[in-house]
């Protein structure tokens, strides 16, 4: 059973594909953390994340493996623990980079489906519904107003240590949207059969409700 959720970044998310997987007792599945990851490597090689070349090239050489201890995701990257590094502006931008690449997007398709295979996930990324799990039973795509989800970002990035401005991370965020909404191969768009939730005005405990209220109803 696996449960599939979509939409743009500062949607809210992995932050209701959390209390979702906790209520359900399902794995939570962060597969930006993936992308994440790999853009980590080409930083660390000191490779242009946009390098079509020398970022393809890195694939063969690169193990991403991911941990699940109660609700908390370890990611390793050729066997060193990565996971307090994935969320800087400079690797946010990289994932978003190379995430339009195919051969990226090819590579970590099967290691997503490897864990999907475990059964009982939520998963939660760009393409989760339309690629990585087309049958998944249950499909929401979560969208919101631009300055609300600017708003969350950087609330999260603050809270993080990250700081910056909120024009930076409306910036960044308008970047990020664009690549991921105009890249040729799998782009940002609600599967056919998904289910679509405005969380604007929603706290995140509502759209939880809505998702069991859903999930509940059909099956
Ligand atoms: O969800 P996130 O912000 O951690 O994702 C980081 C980047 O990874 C995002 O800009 C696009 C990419 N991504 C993707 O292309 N497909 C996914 N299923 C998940 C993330």
């Amino acid at each position: 059973m696996i449960i599939a959720i979509d939409g743009p970044a500062g949607v809210g998310k992995s932050t209701v594909a959390k209390l979702l997987a906790a209520r359900l007792g399902y794995l939570y599945l962060d597969t930006g953390a993936l992308y994440r990851a790999f853009a980590w490597k080409t930083l660390q090689s000191r490779i242009r994340p946009t390098d079509l070349e020398q970022v393809t090239g890195l694939l063969p050489t690169t193990t991403i493996h991911m941990q699940f201890h109660n609700g908390a995701i370890q990611v390793l990257v050729d066997g060193i623990d990565v996971t307090g590094e994935l969320r800087t502006r400079e690797v946010t931008a990289a994932a978003s980079i190379v995430s339009a690449i195919p051969a990226v997007r090819e590579w970590l398709l099967p290691i997503q489906r490897r864990i999907g295979r475990r059964g009982s996930v939520v998963a939660e990324g760009r393409d989760v519904g339309t690629k990585v799990f087309p049958s998944a039973p249950f499909k929401f795509f979560l969208d919101a107003d631009a300055d609300v989800r600017v708003a969350r970002r950087h609330r999260e990035l603050v809270a993080a240590g990250h700081g910056g401005t909120v024009d930076t991370t409306f910036r960044d965020l308008s970047e990020r949207d664009r690549q991921d909404r105009t890249r040729s191969v799998d782009p940002l768009v609600p599967a056919d059969d998904a289910r679509l939730i405005d969380t604007s005005a929603l706290s995140p405990d509502q759209v939880v409700d809505q998702m069991i209220a859903a999930v509940s109803t059909e099956s």
